[in-house]
């Protein structure tokens, strides 16, 4: 068997929760393989809306294990907090949640890092979450991290050295913490660990190749989106890990030629939220009434997210980059009471037109657009693609054509059952 996975081609909030658990009754198991509480997944069924952080997106079908896998980075208290949320609500997160023994961990001094180091680039910030995701990842790479697995040998060794590398960080950038503030912090995430300790903390790797070879389907779960990826996205503005399908395998231990499908999942439009370049950027009404209707507001920080046109060049760059073999649309819904919708096809940069996503796009880039009619109908409702208008027909039409992918799946609201499947051709 082989893993599939899922995976945002935009910079990130694709909605990618809402169709993880949409496809989970077709898998055994589900797994995270990078990011951390900087995600926001968000699903909706039966009424009830939740939004998770760490958690993966599997946890409300029934029967599958749901992994975090080694390349997530895990804050104990965040942790604590999502899954009581959970347990509150009636699912037994004990009995199929997995977590590795790898997986990094974000401590308080992290948190106090990412804000500190934010604060020092000034007008330059990343805008990130604030999560502490970056400086728990440069501890990773830079080899001085602290993992799940350090809870149960030395750990308060370990995480004195670690902190004492953080305070000196923090002095040097002028924002040691109070030792009060400090303390309660700490208290608080010592509390954490105890609690995480609770769970089935495993070898991950060992269980999902284990899954594989008794014949058990994977749907890896991602997180943030190719356009915030450490190596292809806007750099510097975007998150410390590899988003990109290749992830699945260094944030698992699933090897490349045991990857199946990749879902790559993109918007009718694009947002992004954080500092950053995004060539479709709307600044104008447009942008306004799509932040209005697609409720754009980050799930994790309640930023306004930022609106514009869908961008076929970041798409053909983002799909070839994961090796994306179905396409999935979210939020068509959004554009159901426009006139006109714009599809971005190349880029003019000086005199320069080109269908090749740069190096930089922090350039002057004139988006060039092709515009296509709107439908103009309420679609909301509908139950398959039979419904869908002509010119909605035709916008998928056009899209598969550019993007040389075949759209498999439609999303038309929100809940669970607002999703369409499309007859393979
Ligand atoms: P993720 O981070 O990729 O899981 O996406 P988020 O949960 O951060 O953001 C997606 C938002 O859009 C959430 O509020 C979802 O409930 C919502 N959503 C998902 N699919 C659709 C859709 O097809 N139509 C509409 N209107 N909202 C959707
Ligand atoms: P999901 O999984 C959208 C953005 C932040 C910032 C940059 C770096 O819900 O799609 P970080 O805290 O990771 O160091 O921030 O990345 N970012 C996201 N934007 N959705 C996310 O996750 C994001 N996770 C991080 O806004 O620009
Ligand atoms: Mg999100």
């Amino acid at each position: 068997m082989k893993v599939d996975v899922l995976l945002g081609l935009q910079w990130g909030d694709e909605g990618k929760g809402k169709v993880v658990d949409v496809l989970t009754p077709r898998y055994d198991a589900v797994a995270r393989f990078q990011g951390g509480p900087n995600a926001g997944h968000t699903l909706e069924f039966e009424g009830k809306k939740y939004v998770l952080r760490s958690i993966p997106s599997g946890i409300f079908q029934h029967g599958q294990i749901n992994i975090i896998g080694n390349g997530v980075v895990l804050d104990p208290v965040l942790f604590k907090q999502e899954a009581e949320e959970l347990e509150k609500s009636g699912v037994d997160l004990r009995s199929i949640l997995r977590i590795s023994k790898k997986v990094h961990l974000i401590t308080p001094t992290h948190r106090l890092l990412d804000a500190a180091n934010e604060k020092a680039k000034g007008g330059k910030k990343i805008g990130t979450t604030g999560k502490g995701i970056g400086p728990t990842y440069t501890d990773k790479i830079s080899r001085n991290g602290l993992r799940l697995g350090d809870a149960f040998h030395n750990f308060d060794e370990k995480y004195n050295a670690l902190k004492a590398m953080h305070m000196a960080r923090l002095a040097s950038l002028d924002s040691t913490p109070e030792a009060e503030q400090l303390a309660t912090l700490e208290d608080t995430w010592m509390d954490a660990i105890e609690y995480l300790k609770g769970f089935d903390i495993v070898d991950s790797e060992f269980l999902i190749n284990g899954l594989l070879k008794e014949g058990k389907s994977v749907l890896c779960e991602g997180a943030q989106g190719t356009l915030l990826d450490i190596d292809f996205g806007s750099y510097p503005f975007v998150t410390s890990s590899n988003t990109i399908s290749s992830g699945a395998c260094s944030g698992l231990g699933v090897a490349p030629n045991k990857i199946g499908e990749v879902f790559g999942i993109f918007k009718a439009y694009c947002t992004r939220v954080g500092s950053g370049p995004f060539p479709t950027e709307l600044f104008d009404a447009t942008g306004k009434r799509i932040r209005d209707l697609g409720h754009e507001y980050g799930a994790v920080t309640g930023r306004e997210r930022r609106c514009g046109w869908i961008d076929l060049v970041a798409l053909k760059y983002t799909i070839m980059l994961n090796g994306v073999t179905q396409l999935i649309m979210m939020k068509s819904d959004v554009l159901d009471g426009f006139d006109e919708i714009k599809a971005c096809t190349a880029y003019k940069i000086g005199d320069t037109v080109t269908t090749q996503f740069p190096y930089s796009i922090e350039e002057d880039i004139e988006p060039v657009y092709t515009t296509l009619p709107g439908w103009k109908t309420d679609m909301t409702g509908m139950q398959s693609e039979d419904e869908f208008p002509t010119e909605f027909k035709n916008y998928i039409e056009f899209l598969e054509k550019e993007l040389e992918t075949p759209i498999t799946i439609v999303s038309i609201g929100p809940d669970r059952k607002q999703t369409i499947e499309r007859t393979k051709k």
